[in-house]
């Protein structure tokens, strides 16, 4: 596996996650729990791959604004979870941030796998891709 597949993997995990969310409504379980999992994904995810892909991506001249364009959208996904946190989850607010959030996380990961991908690939070899994979998911199984 590459750290692209291993990426894209959890990807999928936070698309399925965000179209569950947007489906609920109310001050439920369902809703509560569907959030705090999903939270939990965006989190890990953001920090293994800063680690373990931007990171090693900066000395890069190609790829440093690139790099740096990625975690400031990890800061704003941030953002969008705490404005959710603080809003009551029975309102009609709370589905209108999360909708937010899914339209924010899904541009995220659609820039990611399409530009971010393809011109970093350029930068690692076959043997790194693997090597970052390794670490990458290492990382989340720690921290899941
Ligand atoms: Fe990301
Ligand atoms: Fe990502």
């Amino acid at each position: 596996m590459n750290i692209y597949e291993a990426i894209r993997h959890d990807h999928d995990i936070q698309r399925n996650l965000l179209d569950k969310l947007v489906e609920t409504s109310g001050d439920t379980k369902t809703r509560s729990d569907l959030f705090k999992e999903l939270r939990k994904e965006l989190t890990i995810h953001a920090n293994a791959e800063e680690r373990h892909f931007y990171k090693p991506l900066i000395p890069s001249d190609m790829m440093q604004d690139h790099a740096r364009h990625g975690i400031a959208e990890h800061h704003e996904i941030d953002e969008l979870i705490e404005k959710l946190e603080e809003t009551e989850m029975d309102s009609s607010a709370w589905l209108k941030v999360a909708k937010d959030l899914k339209h924010k996380v899904e541009h995220h990961l659609e820039d990611e796998e399409h530009s971010f991908f393809q011109l970093s690939g350029k930068v690692f070899n076959d043997k790194e891709k693997e090597t970052l994979a390794t670490k990458y998911t290492a990382y989340m199984k720690a921290h899941r």
